[in-house]
C-alpha cells in the first residue's frame, strides 16, 4: 500500500455549499490556482451540472489548471455526468465524481429506490463517467450509515464497472473516531488494493478531522478536506489540520505523507477567507488568529526561552510571517514584485503595474503598509470581474434619516450621475446605485472589518445581495473610507450578478 495520502480539496464545491459562501467564476478560478500552488492532488472544482454559472468555472479551471487533477461532482444520472464530462473536456488530468445514497434512510426517503436499484444505479453512472475519462470516483452518500454488507455489495459492483477510488462519506457528521477506523479498515480489506480508499467527513460533532485521521491509520489513502474546514452545516474537515497532524506525528503516521507545501497553507487560508467572507474562529487550530500568540506570562517566557516548550509546530511552517512593516511610499517596484513573489503571487507584467499603481496609491494615503494589506490589494485586483458598473466619484454626508449619497457611475462608456437620501449613510449609497442601474437589490449581509492594524487601517467590506429576487451574490470592496469599500462592495455584486445574468 502507498505511503502517499492523496489530498482531494473540495473548497470549490462542498466548501461552496457553507451557506453564504457563493463564488463568482474569476473567484474560483484565483483559488485554483493557489490551490494549485498548495500542492493538492486533486481539486474538486465544482458541481457542473448545477446551474451554467458552475458549468463555466468548472470548465474555466478545467482550461488553466496544468499539473492538477481537476473534478466535478455529479449525481447518478446521466444528465449530471454529461455536464461534468462537458466542463473538464480540456483539462489535462480529469476525473468524474459521482455519487447515490446508500443508507437506508436515505434510499428509502430521499432516493425512493430499492438497494438492488440503487446498485444498478450506481454501475450505469460509473460506465457512463468511464465513457468521458478513465479515471472516475464513486461515492456512496452517508456511507457513515450504511449497511457494511451493502457497502460491500456495491463497491464490488462500481469496482467491476471501473471505478479507481471508492469515497466513503460520513455526511452527517456522525461517526466517531474509533467506529469509523474500524469500517474503513473493512473496506480497505475488502477492496483489497482494487481501488483507492478515501474518506470525506462532515464536522456536525467536531470530529471530521479525528475521523479523517483515524481513517488514514486503517489504511485510506485518500481524503477530502477543504481549506478553513468550510463547507455544509458545520464543515469539512479541515485540509490544513489534517496534513500538519500528519506531517507533525511522523511517530504515529510513520511514513506516510502528504505533497502539501504547508508554507502556502497560510495564504491559501487568508485567500478563501478574503473571498467568501468566512473569517476562521480566532482559536482555529493551525490558521486562527490565536494560533501562535502566547497570552499568559508564563508562556511567554518559556517561549522566549526556547520555542518548542509551548510551541509543536512553527508559524513559518505554514507561511506565517509576522506582519511585519513591508513597503512604503518610496519603495520601487522591485521591492513591490519580490515581495508579492514572497507572498505567493505571480502577476504577469499588466496586472503588476496595476498592483504597483494601486499600491502607491495606498501609500499616499497610508503610513504604514503590512502584507496583508498587500495580500488584500492584490486578491481584489486579481479577481476584478468584468466592471458592468464602475464608481467614479461618490460625495456623502450621514445625518440618520437624512443621510446622503451623490454618486457618478460609468456604463457602457457613459457617466450617469444620481443622488438619494437614505436611513444611514450606506442605505442611501445602495439606493443611488439601484436608481442607476435599475436592478434593485436587498441587502442580506454586510460586514466591515480592517484589514491591518493602524487607525488609517484599509477597510474591508463585504456584503451579500440579492438582486431581482434570484439567489444572493457576493460583493468586496476595499478602500481607506468605509463608505467607499461599501459602494464598491455593492457594485462588486452588482457586477457579478450581470455577467451570472449573461452567462
Ligand atoms: O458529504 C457528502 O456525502 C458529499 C458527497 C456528495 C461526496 O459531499
Ligand atoms: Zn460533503
Amino acid at each position: 500500500m502507498s505511503d502517499k495520502i492523496i489530498i482531494f480539496d473540495t473548497t470549490l464545491r462542498d466548501g461552496e455549499q457553507s451557506p453564504g459562501a457563493s463564488m463568482n467564476t474569476s473567484e474560483k478560478l484565483q483559488i485554483a490556482l493557489q490551490l494549485e500552488r498548495l500542492g493538492v492532488d486533486v481539486m474538486e472544482a465544482g458541481f457542473a451540472a448545477a446551474s451554467n454559472g458552475d458549468f463555466d468555472a468548472v470548465n474555466q479551471i478545467a482550461k488553466q489548471a496544468s499539473n492538477i487533477v481537476v473534478c466535478s461532482l455529479a449525481r447518478a444520472t446521466q444528465r449530471d455526468i454529461k455536464a461534468a464530462g462537458e466542463a473538464l473536456s480540456p483539462a489535462k488530468h480529469k476525473r468524474i465524481h459521482t455519487f447515490i445514497a446508500t443508507s437506508p434512510i436515505h434510499m428509502e426517503y430521499k432516493l425512493k429506490m430499492s438497494p438492488d436499484e440503487v446498485v444498478k444505479r450506481a454501475v450505469e453512472a460509473v460506465e457512463y463517467a468511464k465513457t468521458f475519462c478513465d479515471d472516475v470516483e464513486f461515492s456512496c452518500e452517508d456511507a457513515g450509515r450504511s449497511d457494511i454488507n451493502f457497502l460491500k455489495e456495491i463497491c464490488e459492483a462500481v469496482i467491476q464497472a471501473g471505478a479507481k477510488t471508492i469515497n466513503l462519506p460520513d455526511t452527517v457528521g456522525y461517526r466517531m473516531p474509533t467506529e469509523l477506523g474500524a469500517m474503513i479498515a473493512q473496506m480497505v480489506k475488502f477492496i483489497n488494493g482494487r481501488a483507492v480508499v478515501s474518506v470525506h467527513n462532515h464536522n456536525d460533532l467536531g470530529l471530521a478531522v479525528a475521523n479523517s485521521l483515524s481513517a488514514v491509520l486503517a489504511g485510506a489513502r485518500q481524503v477530502e478536506c477543504t481549506i478553513n474546514g468550510i463547507g455544509e452545516r458545520a464543515g469539512n474537515a479541515a485540509l490544513e489540520e489534517v496534513v500538519m497532524a500528519i506531517k507533525t506525528r511522523k511517530d504515529i503516521f510513520g511514513g506516510l505523507h502528504t505533497d502539501i507545501i504547508t508554507k502556502e497553507i497560510y495564504p491559501t487560508s487568508r485567500l478563501i477567507a478574503s473571498i467568501t467572507g468566512i473569517e476562521p474562529q480566532p482559536n482555529k487550530a493551525i490558521v486562527g488568529k490565536n494560533a501562535f500568540s502566547h497570552e499568559s506570562g508564563i508562556h511567554q517566557d518559556g517561549v522566549l526561552k526556547h520555542k518548542e516548550t509551548y510551541e509543536i509546530i512553527s508559524a513559518q511552517s505554514i507561511g506565517l510571517e509576522t506582519n511585519s512593516l513591508v513597503l512604503g511610499k518610496h519603495s520601487g517596484r522591485h521591492a513591490f514584485k519580490d515581495k508579492l513573489i514572497s507572498l505567493g503571487f505571480d502577476l504577469d507584467s499588466d496586472a503588476l503595474n496595476t498592483a504597483f499603481e494601486k499600491f502607491k496609491d495606498l501609500a499616499d494615503k497610508k503610513k504604514e503598509i503590512f502584507d496583508d494589506d498587500i495580500r488584500a490589494l492584490v486578491s481584489d485586483e486579481i479577481i476584478k470581474i468584468p466592471q458592468a458598473y464602475e464608481l467614479v466619484a461618490l460625495l456623502q454626508s450621514s445625518g440618520g434619516s437624512l443621510a446622503s449619497a451623490s454618486m457618478s457611475i460609468k456604463h457602457e462608456g457613459e457617466i450617469i450621475s444620481d443622488s438619494a437620501l437614505g436611513n444611514g449613510t450606506a442605505d442611501a449609497i445602495f439606493k443611488v446605485i439601484d436608481r442607476i442601474s435599475g436592478i434593485s437589490g436587498v441587502l442580506k449581509d454586510y460586514k466591515v472589518s480592517a484589514v491591518s492594524q493602524g487607525k488609517d487601517a484599509l477597510a474591508k467590506v463585504d456584503v451579500k445581495v440579492e438582486f431581482e429576487g434570484k439567489n444572493a451574490v457576493m460583493g468586496h470592496g476595499l478602500d481607506i473610507d468605509t463608505m467607499s469599500a461599501s459602494a464598491k462592495a455593492y457594485l462588486g455584486a452588482l457586477n457579478s450578478y450581470v455577467k451570472m445574468k449573461h452567462l
